[in-house]
């Protein structure tokens, strides 16, 4: 498949790695989809990528609404005339430990409530299976050729604080395999689906983070450096030209290995 007239839906295309994402697709001559939940961030990238000669549509969405997903896909393909390639990479965390004992008594004080638990699963797990679904059914009726792709994580391994996260992100990681299961049995050949698990990355939410956190974190990854957004959308745009990836979830993690041992 290739990049320049594709038409590529990015849902978080407002910021971080979607933002890149949208930017590498429309750079390479794709029409772009930019949906998100934040106004004023999807204006700036439309400008953005108009600025640059791309072409580019908004939307504002909430991915966890099955009446919201349906309206992106449907404005993308009234726009553009298809849809080839999505990107499901709305995600949020929520992170804290199951239970969380009293000091003296060692008696549980506090519980991990579903006000931590719910949102990661509607937004990571729920969002990103309406958003391909969609996207799936879209492509399926409009005969389109398609790539469908999971955002997982590198925390799918199971990170201790993140039940919730890793939960979602483990699923989002084996989603390809059962799809392109399911296509197979269904005789769908041209719609292929890839994961992408990316390490610690270069986004709003870890730069800010304290620096001496980041660089306990960084101490892990032999590339001694966090993975840059625009390093992730290369990653996509070559899964989308080359046909062989299919049904696997790619980690890119500029090699993390917890303690100068194996990656887990
Ligand atoms: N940054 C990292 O280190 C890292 C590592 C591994 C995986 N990831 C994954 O990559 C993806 C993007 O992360 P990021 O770091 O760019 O985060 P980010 O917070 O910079 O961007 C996420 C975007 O998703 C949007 N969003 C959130 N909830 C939404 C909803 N319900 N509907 C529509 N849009 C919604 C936000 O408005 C935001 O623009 C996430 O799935 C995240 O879990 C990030």
């Amino acid at each position: 498949m290739e990049i320049k007239g594709s038409v590529v839906l990015v849902t978080g295309g407002g910021n971080g790695i979607g933002e890149q994402v949208v930017k590498f697709f429309a750079q390479r001559g794709a029409k772009v989809a930019v949906v998100d939940m934040v106004q004023k961030n999807i204006d700036r990238v439309v400008a953005d990528v108009k600025a640059m000669g791309g072409e580019a549509i908004g939307v504002q969405a909430n991915v966890t609404s099955e009446a919201e997903t349906a309206k992106f896909v449907k404005a993308t393909v009234e726009a553009f005339g298809k849809l080839n390639v999505t990107v499901a990479c709305a995600g949020i965390i929520k992170d804290g430990t199951m239970l969380t004992l009293d000091k003296e008594t060692g008696k549980v004080a506090r519980k991990m409530g579903l006000d931590k638990w719910q949102p990661v699963i509607d937004v990571n797990l729920t969002g990103t299976f309406l958003t391909l679904r969609d996207s799936a059914e879209a492509m399926v009726n409009g005969g389109w050729p398609g790539l469908l792709v999971t955002i997982s994580s590198v925390n799918k391994a199971g990170q201790v604080g993140q039940l919730n996260y890793s939960s979602t992100k483990v699923a989002d990681a084996l989603m390809p395999k059962i799809i392109i299961g399911e296509f197979m049995m269904r005789g769908i050949k041209n719609i292929r689906c890839v994961g992408i698990a990316p390490g610690y990355t270069a986004t709003p939410m870890l730069t800010g983070m304290n620096q001496d956190a980041l660089k306990a974190i960084l101490a892990d990854v032999h590339l001694g450096r966090l993975v840059e957004p625009e390093e992730i959308a290369k990653l996509i745009g070559h899964c989308v030209e080359n046909e062989a990836i299919n049904a696997t979830t790619l980690e890119i993690t500029g090699g993390l290995c917890y303690e100068h041992g194996i990656a887990k």
